[in-house]
């Protein structure tokens, strides 16, 4: 084999305002069995990953919850950290951006870049909410379209009629923080000059260094001419301050795969086999691995190569940019039960399924995938369980029953033999450039022709003749050789798996050298099954249970930045169909370990119910009771994580303490239909 290679890789940092779901799962997966792969080939491979911390959104969380922002995203980065760590995951280092070493990385990157000429200054206005006194960024200004005239649209592109356009030409704006009206305000923002780069960019995107098509796209903007990117916010900002400035911090997207150094920096500290230059510094030899979705390319392959250069260090070798997953057909949708969170799969199902079946999916494009939940169920029980574990569970019994769990050295068929063995090149480049799925169809068509093997052979037939012990044993052997190949083809995709395969067949470890030898004499274990059949019924539970996740509440409504707007149109009929009544509060109390929920308990005009509302962080329980509200009194219970609510009562406002209860007139009296 040629020399190790020196290898970091990196998969895009996710956010700190989300859990982990099958959109982050993909890149993972993706990253992960490009990292095992290296690994298993013997190559040096340090993976590190972090959670995006920084932004105006982890402030405004952090005082919802009546949190530090600190203690919130050390909360967050923990449940990431585990989800991960239960999809096989195998991360060297999984850090915060908003750490030490990030401060000191951005802050050293940024003093280079200063020296360097390629940072200027310029006054920018902007939207300004003057009651809470910070410059909103577009998700937090609404107001109507300039183009169609819809109402409720985000300050950077209407919904309805697809325009974009500048917050500051939405009609009659309005904070999406305070509700207040924002005015415009000028500040000093900084500025990294991004034209300088566009020869070196035009040059690097063009290496090789990313897909075809995402230099395409690349180089349609980089003829377009680039523009100086602005890397600054105004306080109040969760970040890191700029460098001799007292008020303006790195925009997130600034410091965020600084982050990237920051947690390999982390690593470093902490094993001594490694340092940081050798891997960072210009001129490096060693290779540096993004793993990406394509809707962050321009940070990765435009401002990202840019800020390495200023900086005196090295670019990445590549790029590895993925499409984005779609369940079903359509965009995974809360609804739908369709936005799935890792937390969630893994109640219902083994992680290994989803990792064998994206694997089957990723192909290296920016195309999107479809994750359709009945090929799923197919695909894996077909493959997996119907054919790989099927070998080993075919020759297992004869072997230990017949054989006290001897294998016999002898390779029974030394054509077939050979036609796995000669395969390992062609699957190791499949994988080396991001072909899984096709690496996938390679190694199920052996299966097949280990299992066509097995049929033609009939060892069950066999043994019931005279004289054919060795033959049996060697047919077997055999069977379990081949077996032990796919193994090892199949390990970067299934380390469980490929664990439960390793105790079984009595093995350590496996490299991918160790698909060229046969066992020998070799002693195995009792057989047990390695992996089971999906049951279609469990995915059923976590789509039901995904949607439940949605409605637990108002809970999970308030925490969007901003109402999902729907602006399909409903007929009269639709909306009599929703019960609106008159509910007067007979109790209010505080909900044991919610942030946000105070439980209700409501009087319908003889009738009680029981409801959460996430209006805790705007009302105390005792300034409620007594008062009249609206209650949507046939909404179906919802089973919450503190109970079941029956029904939903009405209110208005962005969340938070910003939040207002409807109340009916004087005179409203409880039960009474809204209409
Ligand atoms: N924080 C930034 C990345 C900073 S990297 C220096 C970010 N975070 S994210 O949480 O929104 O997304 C993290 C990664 O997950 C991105 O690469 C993104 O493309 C990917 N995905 C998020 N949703 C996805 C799908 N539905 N499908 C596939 N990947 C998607 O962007
Ligand atoms: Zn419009």
């Amino acid at each position: 084999m040629s020399q190790a290679r020196n290898i970091l890789v990196t998969s895009a940092l996710p956010y700190t305002n989300g859990d982990i779901h099958l959109g982050h799962l993909l890149e993972h997966v993706l990253t992960d069995i490009w990292v095992r792969f290296q690994r298993l080939r013997g190559n040096r491979c340090i993976y590190v990953c972090a959670d995006d911390t920084h932004g105006t959104a982890t402030m405004l969380a952090a005082e919802q919850r009546g949190m530090s922002a600190e203690a919130l995203i050390e909360q967050v980065r923990l449940e990431h950290v585990h989800d991960f760590k239960r999809f096989g995951i195998s991360h060297d280092n999984y850090h915060s951006t908003h750490s030490e070493e990030n401060r000191q990385h951005a802050e050293s990157i940024y003093r280079r870049l200063e020296a360097g000429g390629y940072i200027f200054t310029r006054a920018v206005e902007q939207l300004y909410d003057p009651e809470r006194e910070l410059f909103l960024a577009d998700r937090y200004v609404q107001g109507g379209c300039p183009n169609c005239g819809s109402e409720d649209q985000y300050g950077d592109n209407c919904d309805s009629c697809g325009a974009t356009y500048d917050a500051t030409d939405l009609k009659n704006p309005r904070s999406m923080i305070s509700g207040a009206k924002p005015v415009l305000k000028s500040s000093e923002h900084y500025f990294f000059d991004l034209p300088q780069f566009t020869e070196m960019l035009k040059a690097w995107t063009t290496s090789g260094a990313v897909q075809p098509e995402v230099a395409n796209k690349l180089a349609e903007w980089l003829n377009e001419g680039l523009k100086p990117w602005d890397i600054s916010r105004d306080a109040p900002y969760f970040g890191f301050l700029i460098p001799g400035t007292q008020d303006k911090y790195f925009y997130v997207w600034m410091d965020a795969p600084i982050g990237y150094m920051a947690s390999f920096q982390q690593y470093v500290d902490a094993h001594n086999d490694v340092t940081f230059d050798e891997f960072w510094n210009a001129g490096s030899s060693c290779e540096l691995h993004h793993f990406i979705g394509k809707d962050i390319v321009n940070f990765h392959a435009l401002f990202w190569p840019a800020v390495l250069q200023a900086s005196g260090h090295r670019k990445p070798t590549r790029i590895h940019a993925h499409g984005f997953i779609s369940v079903d057909g359509a965009k995974m949708s809360k609804s739908r039960g369709t936005f799935i969170n890792a937390s969630t799969y893994l109640e219902h199902l083994d992680p290994e399924y989803l990792r064998y079946y994206y694997a089957t999916k990723i192909r290296p494009s920016i195309d999107d995938m479809d994750i359709n939940l009945d090929d799923f169920v197919q695909r894996v029980n077909a493959d997996l369980v119907g054919k790989v574990v099927n070998i080993a569970s075919r020759c297992a019994g004869f072997i230990t029953r017949l054989y006290d769990g001897e294998l016999s050295p002898t390779i029974h068929d030394q054509a077939l033999w050979d036609e796995f063995v000669n395969a390992a090149d062609s699957i190791a480049s499949l994988y080396e450039s991001d072909e899984f799925g096709k690496a996938v169809r390679e190694i199920m068509a052996l299966a097949d022709r280990a299992n066509q093997y097995i049929a033609d052979q009939a060892p069950w037939r066999l043994a019931k003749q005279d004289g054919t012990e060795a033959e049996v044993q060697q047919i077997c052997s055999l069977g379990l050789n081949l077996f032990k190949v796919l193994v090892v083809y199949l390990a970067p995709i299934l380390p469980a798996t490929v664990r439960k395969a390793c105790a079984f067949l009595n093995v350590e470890a496996l490299t991918w050298e160790d698909a060229q030898r046969s066992l020998g004499v070799h002693r195995i274990n009792a057989f047990e099954p390695l992996l089971t059949r999906i049951d279609p019924k469990d995915v059923a539970a976590m789509v039901e249970a995904s949607r439940e996740t949605e409605a637990d509440g108002l809970e999970a409504a308030l925490e969007q930045e901003g109402p999902e707007l729907d602006d399909k149109q409903i007929g009269i009929e639709d909306f009599d169909k929703v019960d609106l009544r008159v509910a007067r509060i007979v109790a209010a109390e505080h909900v044991d370990g919610a942030d946000k929920l105070l439980r209700l308990t409501l009087d319908l005009g003889g009738e009680q119910r029981s409801v959460f509302a996430g209006i805790k962080a705007a009302y105390t329980p005792e300034s409620l009771i007594g008062r009249h509200t609206v209650i949507v009194a046939n909404l179906k219970p919802r089973k919450m994580k503190f109970g079941v609510s029956e029904g939903m009562v009405l209110a208005a406002g962005p969340g938070g303490e910003h939040i207002f209860l409807l109340s009916p007139d004087e005179g409203a009296t409880p039960g009474m239909e809204v209409r």
